[in-house]
């Protein structure tokens, strides 16, 4: 496990950014590709877990997170039907509240395994803004991911989601942890930067069946 968690950093990351897909060659057609994990689950072969069980809060002072329960199927289905989320990230889009709830199910199935856990980002009692969340991602690493409802935005949520689920990755010495940009995606890039990731390169992932060129981020250390 540390030695695949080691793999960005090390002589194989040309290896699998070749795998994962730098885009395609001079005067070729762009070929659909796969992400890893995607790969993986197909073939049937395990992502490693997580070492530990994921939390079920993280104090994102002033904002928490807490792990989303089947009675958070309104702001799922918001999100989904939400145009910046549909452009930008792999909700499916336009969810009715059976998917909704069917899709937080499957993200209860994966916190059991530790896989990933996913978070409704709230202030105090009041409604939630969006979500967040980490997963394992490609090459076995930690991976962040985020979405709030306009009347999230600006605030500051995402880049706080986005600083305490790293921290809570690199706390337990996975490291880097990552997170994908869509390319075009500003208003994300820039909480990245500001959660203390720097951009490491470019993947070409799947994207709602489509070749996405992705900027990929990481982090290694704690402010
Ligand atoms: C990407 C997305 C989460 C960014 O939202 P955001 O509100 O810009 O990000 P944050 O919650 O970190 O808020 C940052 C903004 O709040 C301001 N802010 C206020 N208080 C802040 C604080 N305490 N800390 C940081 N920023 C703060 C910042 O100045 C910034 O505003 P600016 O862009 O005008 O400079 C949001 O646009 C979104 O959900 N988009 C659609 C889905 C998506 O793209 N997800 C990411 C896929 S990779």
């Amino acid at each position: 496990m540390l030695v695949t968690r080691r793999l960005l950093g090390g002589r194989h990351d040309r290896t699998l950014t070749a795998a994962v897909g730098c885009g395609p060659c001079p005067g070729s057609r762009p070929v659909r590709r796969k992400s890893l994990v995607w790969l993986r689950r197909a073939v049937g072969l395990c992502l490693v877990p997580f070492p530990v069980s994921l939390p079920d809060c993280l104090d994102a002072a002033p904002w928490q997170l807490r792990a989303i329960t089947d009675a958070d199927w309104p702001i799922e289905q918001a999100l989904s039907s939400d145009p910046e989320v549909i452009r930008w990230t792999m909700y499916p889009p336009y969810m009715d509240g059976e998917r909704s709830r069917e899709r937080i199910g499957r993200a209860r199935q994966r916190a059991e395994e530790r896989i990933s856990q996913r978070y409704v980002i709230s202030q105090g009692a009041g409604c939630g803004v969006g979500t967040a969340g980490i997963a394992i991602g490609e090459f076995d690493l930690p991976e962040v991911f985020y979405a709030l409802l306009p009347q999230g935005r600006g605030r500051g949520a995402a880049t706080v989601a986005a600083v305490v689920l790293s921290d809570w990755a690199l706390s337990l010495g996975l490291a880097p942890v990552l997170l994908f940009t869509m390319i075009g995606n500003t208003t994300s890039e820039a909480v990245a930067a500001r959660a203390g990731f720097t951009c490491a390169g470019r993947n070409v992932l799947d994207h709602r069946g489509q070749p996405s060129a992705m900027r990929r981020w990481t982090r290694t250390q704690t402010n």
